[in-house]
């Protein structure tokens, strides 16, 4: 049964809303870099790496993250970490991917940032045929806004290869409205606004989100559940959460994935997508998320299928690539 719900799940066309690039770096890939950039790693052996990845919450998982990214160096780096990952989506029917990064993350340890969006961008171009993907920019909100506002800056000249803008990294204690400047100059320059919200940080953050940022979609979201006027305008307004239950799963949000509220949230209307977040770091990309969350929920073909059609009219492709894709949906379940 299990193989067979497997087997469904990577059949089904859909689309990756929440990945970090960062969070999709393998041990065995982070130490062939660290060995190619003189990189020292805090852990011996790549067992020793995967064992260490026991989080008690976010910020415990986020030291790791932080750490893993410094074996990334080289644009072939970048280039291989994002053609690793598009090769593994596919595999998994991912037909289209929203793929976060992290510039400062780099950019703080002196890597320019041409380095990065080129590297990712090269292996993004490789494999366009199979899958159409767009990057979002990321500000890291433990840093402050005016670092927010120099490296979005500092990306302009790539502009052209990066969609829209995000926000991630350690979220209690600092809230969205600190970032509104940033995001104001991110929606002058063009730039799809989402911000991840509600994920460890109370609905509040989430109203933050969509009132002081402008963000078009919530990542996570999970804890605007707490808010029934919330919840009902995610609805009405068809805001879309990206959901990762995984994750959740994995940085204690919900230690029990059958007390995951993600089925609480379809049956109210809300448009939740199902997502990776840092597949290397949680131990599954988006197949693994739909099937773990689908056996805890006791989700249907029918649910499933409506977290694919969610993915694809949450996405921000054309009008024509989306009807394509959920002709394709259609035709498949
Ligand atoms: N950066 C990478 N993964 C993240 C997550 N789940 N939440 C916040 N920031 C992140
Ligand atoms: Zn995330």
């Amino acid at each position: 049964m299990s193989e067979q719900l497997n087997g469904f799940v990577k059949g089904l066309a859909k689309a990756e809303l929440h990945v970090h690039i960062e969070g999709t770096l393998e041990p065995e890939m982070m130490f062939e870099m660290a060995a190619r950039n003189g990189v020292r790693l805090p852990f011996a052996t790549v067992e020793e790496t995967r064992a260490a990845y026991d989080f008690d919450d976010l910020q415990s998982f986020l030291d790791l993250y932080y750490l893993g990214a410094e074996a990334l160096v080289s644009e072939r780096d970048f280039s291989d970490l994002m053609a690793a990952y598009l090769r593994r989506a596919i595999s998994d029917g991912v037909r289209h991917a929203e793929i976060f990064f992290d510039p400062q993350t780099h950019t703080e340890r002196g890597i320019d940032i041409g380095t990065v969006i080129e590297g990712l961008a090269k292996a993004q171009r490789e494999v366009e045929s199979e899958i159409s993907s767009m990057l979002i920019l990321c500000f890291l909100r433990h840093l402050p806004a005016s670092a927010a506002i120099e490296v979005l800056e500092a990306a302009m000249p790539y502009r052209h290869l990066i969609s829209a803008v995000g926000l991630d990294s350690s979220e209690v204690g600092n809230p969205p409205e600190l970032f509104i400047e940033p995001f104001r100059a991110a929606k002058e320059a063009g730039f799809r606004l989402v911000a991840h919200a509600g994920e460890e940080g109370p609905a509040e953050y989430v109203r933050g989100a969509l009132d002081a940022l402008g963000a078009e979609r919530i990542d996570h979201g999970v804890n605007a559940y707490q808010d029934d006027a919330l919840v009902k305008r995610l609805a009405s307004e068809k805001i879309a959460l990206t959901m990762c239950p995984i994750s959740n799963q994995r940085l204690k949000v919900f230690p029990d994935l059958r007390k995951h509220n993600l089925k609480q949230y379809l049956d109210r209307g809300v448009v939740v997508t199902v997502n990776s977040d840092d597949p290397s770091y949680f131990g599954g990309y988006i197949a693994d998320n739909y099937v773990a969350i689908a056996a805890a929920l006791e989700l249907g073909k029918n649910d499933l299928k409506t977290l694919a059609i969610n993915s694809i009219n949450a996405s921000f492709l054309g009008d024509e690539r989306k009807t394509t894709l959920l002709a394709e949906i259609d035709a498949y379940v």
